[in-house]
Parts: structure tokens; sequence; C-alpha cells
């Protein structure tokens, strides 16, 4: 798939529901009694693969429209084995957490999923696991998929720090801790996203939250509560709205307005970090659906400036580093992404995989240890072929960057899209974005 220069871009866009979030609507679906109605799920192949093995751990999921789902669970202690391996696909969010909750039940489970995802650590999740009594009956080499997982139906309650700051393994943990007769307590240095524990309030789940440290969390969850029904509305994703906002940026006299972003200060780095650079970012129509904060955002063309940005700034845009590289690249000057190591193990190896897009793209740039430094010069040269290593990310990007670059960039494999926003390109068409 190829992107060429675009003329500017115009008009409104909401962009799919957040990943994260309609994940654990799937699962909460699954461990509450009764009938859990969703609306705006994210209807990707990742989401999708999550609703999957939910149904294979008995619960019933119907879709009733476009983003409107019903899910009939069984509620904690009552998930069933499954018959076959759960295939998460690309999925590692879909995997990690229900490894959480196979992990907190006495089933026994296969995990597997794609290339990249058998390529990914998951004994950062395994390890609290074990503490709390979990078994794990075959993994492959390093701790990773395919591997089987015999759970236990009386989980450990422990207490547990995360090595890195990670939402993954936090929620694996509290969803485990369900189950545990007493008080799991998951401490973190750097707050990660905190949809799992807004949603086992959102359920009725007795969770306390106090700060931890300049800015940590420590997190206590009371076991085996009775989680009741409750709806869940998916805002929009600001992982997947940052494309569109990154290509009105760097495409001359674009003016967009993009709708319904969630704007939980744990997801929005990105937005602090482009406003800081200069980005014409105005937060329009700021409101609460769902219990998240959202808000439409208009988004204008102009020129922006490299930024320092610092490493206590990653949890909150983990994601979002392959954009803003791309941004990096349209700015006048450097700019310095600080503490990049948790890239290493996404999708791709997002460091690598970046830079090589960037050298692709003929744009200045070097890793110094886990630091992406960008010399941006308020233009790229484009003209590359990107290799998106299983990475939608990855693809998303430099076709964002061949919008605004003087020669398109390609990029070798645009199947990965669908896992996380299956609408990108009519969307970013809508717009009238140059795709070929
Ligand atoms: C996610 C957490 C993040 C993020 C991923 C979604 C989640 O991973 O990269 O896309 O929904 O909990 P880590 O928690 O491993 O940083």
């Amino acid at each position: 798939m190829t992107a060429s220069r675009s003329g500017a871009l115009k008009g409104r866009l909401r962009p799919p529901g957040d990943k994260s979030i309609s994940h654990r609507a799937f699962i909460f679906g699954l461990l509450t009694v009764g009938t859990t109605e969703i609306s705006g799920l994210l209807e990707g192949d990742d989401v999708l693969r999550t609703g999957e093995a939910c149904k294979a751990l008995g619960a019933r999921i119907e879709r009733l429209g476009e983003g409107r789902w019903r899910v009939n669970g069984l509620g904690i202690g009552s998930i069933l084995p499954p018959e076959e391996t759960l295939d998460f696909g690309n999925a590692g969010t879909g995997a990690r957490l229900m490894m959480g909750v196979v992990g907190g039940h006495g089933v026994t489970a296969r995990f597997d999923g794609d290339a990249s995802l058998r390529k990914r650590p998951m004994r950062r999740i395994l390890d609290p696991l074990a503490l709390m009594g979990v078994e794990i009956l075959e993994q492959a080499e390093g701790g990773r998929c395919p591997l089987v997982i015999k759970g236990t139906s009386g989980p450990t309650p422990i207490v547990y720090r995360t090595p890195v700051a990670s939402a993954q393994i936090k929620s694996a943990v509290l969803l485990a801790g369900l189950n545990a007769p007493g008080e799991t307590i998951v401490i973190e240095s750097e707050a990660s996203r905190d949809h799992t524990e807004k949603m086992l309030c959102h359920f009725g789940a007795e969770v306390a939250v106090a700060a931890e440290g300049e800015s940590g969390r420590r997190i206590t969850l009371k076991g085996r509560p009775e989680l009741r029904p409750a709806p869940v509305v998916v805002p929009a994703d600001p992982s997947s709205a940052a494309f569109p906002i990154v290509a009105a940026l760097i495409t001359p006299g674009s003016d967009i307005v993009v709708e319904g972003v969630m704007m939980n200060p744990l997801r929005t780095g990105l937005i602090a970090t482009l406003i800081e650079m200069g980005g014409r970012i105005e937060t329009l129509d700021r409101r609460v659906e769902g219990g998240e904060e959202v808000a439409d955002l208009r988004v204008r063309a102009g020129p922006l400036t490299g930024v320092d940005v610092p490493a206590g700034r990653a949890p909150s845009m983990i994601d979002e580093y392959p954009i803003l590289a791309v941004a990096a690249a349209f700015a006048e000057g450097e700019t310095r992404m600080r503490g990049l190591h948790e890239l290493r193990v996404k999708e791709s190896d997002r460091l690598a995989a970046v830079a090589a897009g960037l050298a692709a793209a003929g744009v200045s740039h070097a890793i110094e240890g886990d630091d992406l430094v960008v010399r941006g010069k308020g233009e790229a040269p484009g003209g590359g072929l990107v290799a998106t290593q299983l990475d939608h990310r990855i693809a998303m990007s430099f076709l964002i960057m061949g919008l605004a670059s003087r020669k398109p960039m390609a990029i070798d494999d645009s199947r990965m899209i669908a896992t996380s926003f299956p609408t990108f390109q009519p969307l970013m068409m809508s717009l009238v974005a140059q795709f070929g």
C-alpha cells in the first residue's frame, strides 16, 4: 500500500472504539453473571479474538449492530475449560489479560497467536501468576507462546510490584485476584493506564487506588466480589485518533475535527507532546461519556518544533511513539524521546522498526541507548518502502508520513491495520488522503 502527497485534509471523523476498553468489555462480560451490553466496541481483529476466547471459556456473545454487542457471562469462579487452543492472533493485550483470568480459575488452557505474538515475552505475566499458584505446563523458549497454563480455583492473594510500568501486567494480576480469597495488591512506580481499575469499580468490585511515591499507584482489590452487569460505552481510541491528528498537523492547509476522543490523562501523552511542539490542537466540548472524559479535537496544520520528551511520559503514550517520530520528522530541530526500552517488546521491536522506516524515508535519526532522536527538517524526503513487521502502528504511521513527504511512502503489508483500526483507510480517504 502506498500513500502520496495529499491536499489539505478537511472534515470531521470519529475514530473507532478504544482497544483497551473493548478487550476488557468482553472479559468483564464473561466474569459477570447476567447480560452486559456494550456500545462503541472496536470491531478489530484483536478484540474479536478476545471475544472468541471468552466464548471458548463459556460466555454467550451476540452482535446486535455496529459496535453493539451483548455478553452473557458465567461469573467469577464459573468459567469453563476451553476445548481448543485460545488463539489471540496479534493481540498481546487479549492474551495477557486472559492469562490472568485463566490463572485465577481451576481450568487449563493453551495460549497461542501469530508470529509477532509468539515473539513477545510472557514471563512478565507468568511470574506473578506463579506466585499466585498457577502452573505453567508448557511454554516455548524464554516463556513465550504457545504455552499451556493450569489455573487454580484458589489463587493466593499477593502484593506485587510490577517490574515495568505495564497495564497488562497489572491487569493480569488483578483479574487473577478477582477469584482470590483476600486482597490482591499491585504497586506500580509509574502509573499505567487505569481502565481495569475503573471497570472493576464500574462492575461493582471493591478497589482502592492510592498514590505511591511521586508518580506511582497502589491498587488494592478485594477478592471474590459479585460483579453486577453494567453497560459499557466505549469512547474513541486516542491511540487511533493519533493518526488523523498527526496527518492534519503535517499536511499543509488541513483543518479537521476528531470527535469523541478519550482524554483519560493516562492516555494523552501524545497530545501534550504535540501541543508542546506547537501543534495547533484545540479541545472542544470536553464531556464525560461512559465514565471517561472525552473531547472533540480541532487540529490545524502548522509548523512544529522539536522537543525533549521525558521518560516519565512514556506510559501515557507508549503506543504513540511511531506516529510521534513521524511528526518529529516534520518538525524543525531535534526531538529526543527518552526511555523507550518497552518499545522493543511491542507487536514488533518498534524502536528498530521506526528507525528503519525513518531511514527508508531519508529522515536523519539515531538510537542512543533507550532514546530515539529524530532530527527534523520541517519536511521529509519520503520515497521509501517500510517493512511493517506485522505491526499495525508501524504500517499506519508511515502511510501518514506519505501524505506529506515529498515522494510517496509504501508499506509492505497493510493487513495488520485491521487489528486496531479496520476503518483507517476509508476514514482517512474521507478527509481526502491519497492512498493507493
Ligand atoms: C495495553 C497496555 C499497553 C499497550 C497496549 C494496550 C492495555 O501495554 O501498549 O497496546 O490495554 O493494557 P503494556 O501494559 O505492556 O505497556
